[in-house]
């Protein structure tokens, strides 16, 4: 088992500039959690390592995994993102300006995540990234499988839910739509999985070709 002293350290291994601490900060103001240092560092290396130039994130926040995102993807890849606060989304595009990612890669959609999922297309992303609504996870990950491209990442932030995935007791709707979340990726014959235990969890997989 890691220690929580080797969970810190590996958390803030590569380290957030300026930009990022900056839209973390604006985000913990308006309460739109972001990810981890840890898991945003993994996005990262996952984008790059699928080369992606298409990627969607449902739940854009202040903008902190949608930078640490367009840094992993290709110089031309652009990350479409869906939020249902406009304000969020005004503080991500501050963000996005402030790391100088230019404003023609990011396409900002206003709008309830399951009512904009189904318009998106077929097997036409390389990367996924569910972190909106937890109650709403099992809803996402047929849509996100479905938008998919073979060999794309899935992923879903918050994964372990403040410890309380892993604890049985725990039932609140939250936590059981996660753990149903977490089931169903790892039942899917489709989905090749890896749980992180980065920051409050993320579960990755590659849909398979
Ligand atoms: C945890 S924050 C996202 C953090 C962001 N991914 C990051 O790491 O910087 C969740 C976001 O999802 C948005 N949200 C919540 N429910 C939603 C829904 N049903 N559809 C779309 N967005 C939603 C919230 O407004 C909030 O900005």
């Amino acid at each position: 088992m890691v220690a929580e002293k080797s969970r810190e350290f590996a958390e803030r291994f590569v380290a957030e500039d300026e930009p990022i601490t900056a839209a973390r900060a604006r985000a913990h103001e308006v309460g739109a959690t972001p990810i981890g240092p840890g898991g945003g560092a993994a996005l990262r290396m996952l984008a790059t390592a699928v080369g992606a130039r298409t990627a969607v994130e449902v739940g854009t926040g202040c903008g902190v995994s949608g930078i640490w995102l367009m840094r992993g993807m290709q110089p031309d890849g652009v990350l479409t993102s869906i939020d249902v606060e406009p304000e969020h989304q005004r503080l991500a595009k501050k963000a996005y300006a402030e790391a100088g990612i230019e404003s023609n890669r990011v396409r900002l959609i206003t709008g309830r995540a399951l009512d904009v999922l189904p318009r998106l297309s077929d097997a036409a992303y390389d990367l996924v990234l569910c972190d909106a609504d937890k109650h709403e996870y099992p809803e996402y990950l047929p849509e996100a499988v479905r938008m998919l491209r073979p060999g794309g990442v899935l992923a879903f932030d918050n994964a372990l839910w403040h410890d309380r995935v892993a604890d049985p007791s725990a039932r609140d709707p939250d936590t059981v739509a996660v753990r149903e979340t977490n089931r169903a990726v790892l039942e899917n014959p489709d989905l090749v999985p890896a749980l992180l235990t980065c920051g409050d969890g993320l579960l990755v997989a590659i849909k398979r070709r």
